[in-house]
């Protein structure tokens, strides 16, 4: 008999994901019921059965077990924990810290007794007589990061951000290295919720009338206990995953070949889309207070770090030439309505993007082993009136690499895409390339 990974070979994934049918492969719907994914909504994340399906197939094609899967745009780390449940060594890359750290504390295994330790440090019976929090923590953070903010407009009231501050400063003095990553980023991702702002497929805005909504440091307190203990169910339910190791890369994708020297059976990922969407600014409120950025110059320096998908820095969009005669027409087209752009950098933009994408495909395609295979989740992006195809750009690079098509797939859901900031009809694609 053939040694695959089927959809089933260990029953903790049926009791993971608890057998559901009402998910969209493409987006995180229904993932606050699941348990790792609900530590954070986490817009931007496929759901772990797209990794799921993803595995069996390379396995059926490659006439084996899988043994390694590659993600080198972790985000929430849906690939590699689902990797853990079936049994396929992850890697898994990730430039942002704070969602490094959500992946690993996902993955990492744990001492029951170092973390109750821990969390009793945290939240000691009696608060020190005599230490009151200090906002100082923050003083490097932009502006409206604090009351009184700018014009009357800030995310924390001192007093939500006096406890964010000693909350995390007695967890970042917590000697357990596990422990001191969940709890930072337990209450990293508990912060947004304590805000004035809200975060949704648009961005970050203000909260209708949150002049007069009270927020108190016990509602914080009361929040970030509830996510201790549902974390710890969590970790101590689904501690028998079969897979308990990892690699996680903490760095730029455009690196692989530089971090990752072994062959790799297979990468399943859905990279950022180029529509001007950034994660450095979506996630910066959690950056900050998280402790993951303390000046402004870490922020920059983030931010010119991540794929060219966006326009929020000036950066240096210059790249070698690509071989794709649909990105050639599509630059052509943008060029010509350049003076109806938002941004007169977006053709520039958009083929870096592609310049970007072109390279972690081809660091890909050098690790992969023969008749492995690469599974996408991409969008396709509008400018004014300029439709950007993002899978058949790919796939057209793709072939330098000895990449061919396998399938290019709508997904079954067509609803509006998170990345795409609300917008209907823009397709996203699975897309399916494998090693000759
Ligand atoms: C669409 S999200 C991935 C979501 C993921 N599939 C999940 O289910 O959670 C894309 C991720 O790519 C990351 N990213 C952007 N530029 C990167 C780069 N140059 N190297 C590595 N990661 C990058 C972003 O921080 C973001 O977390």
């Amino acid at each position: 008999m053939m040694d695959t990974n089927t959809y089933e070979p260990h029953f903790l994934l049926h009791s993971w994901l608890r057998d559901r049918d009402d998910y969209f492969l493409s987006t995180n719907a229904g993932a606050t019921e699941i348990p790792f994914q609900r530590w954070k909504s986490f817009k931007e994340a496929f759901a772990p059965e797209f990794v799921a399906n993803a595995v069996a197939e390379t396995s059926k094609a490659l006439g084996r077990r899988v043994e390694s899967c590659i993600d080198p745009f972790g985000g929430s780390g849906t690939s590699a924990l689902t990797c853990q449940f079936l049994n396929v060594f992850p890697i898994t890359i990730e430039v942002n810290p704070y969602l490094a750290d959500l992946i690993e504390a996902k993955l990492a295994s744990y001492n029951s007794d170092a973390l109750m330790k821990s969390v009793s440090r945290v939240f000691p019976k009696r608060e020190p007589a005599g230490r009151r929090p200090t906002v100082s923590a923050f003083s490097s953070a932009p502006p409206t990061f604090l009351e009184p903010g700018v014009n009357g407009r800030y995310l924390f009231s001192r007093s939500v951000a006096g406890r964010i501050a000693q909350l995390r400063d007695r967890i970042l003095a917590l000697k357990d290295d596990d422990s001191r990553r969940l709890l930072r980023v337990l209450l990293t991702s508990n912060v947004v919720a304590h805000s004035n702002a809200i975060i949704s497929g648009k961005g970050r805005r203000y909260r209708k009338n949150w002049q007069e909504r009270k927020v108190s440091p016990q509602d914080l307190d009361s929040n970030f206990s509830q996510m201790i203990t549902n974390a710890a169910y969590d970790i101590r339910r689904y501690a028998h995953r079969p897979m308990k190791d990892y690699r996680l890369v903490r760095g730029d994708a455009r690196n692989i070949s530089k971090y990752v020297r072994r062959t790799v059976d297979m990468a399943v990922f859905s990279p950022p889309y180029p529509n001007s969407f950034d994660y450095t600014d979506v996630y910066n409120i959690e950056l900050w207070a998280g402790g993951y950025l303390s000046s402004s110059t870490d922020n920059r320096t983030l931010r010119m770090s991540t794929l060219r998908s966006h326009v929020q820095i000036k950066r240096d969009y210059s790249h070698p030439p690509l071989a794709s005669s649909m990105l050639n027409k599509t630059l052509k087209q943008l060029n010509e309505v350049r003076d109806a752009l938002w941004n007169k950098s977006i053709p520039e933009m958009v083929s870096a993007y592609f310049a970007d994408m072109d390279k972690v495909i081809g660091g890909l395609a050098r690790v992969l082993t023969n008749r492995g295979r690469i599974y996408m989740a991409v969008g396709d992006s509008r400018y004014a009136g300029v439709d950007i195809r993002v899978s058949k750009i790919l796939t057209e690079l793709a072939y330098r690499y000895n990449l061919q098509l396998v399938s290019e797939t709508p997904f079954r859901s067509m609803r509006s895409s998170p990345q795409q900031g609300g917008q209907l009809e823009l397709a996203e694609t699975q897309l399916v390339l494998e090693k000759l």
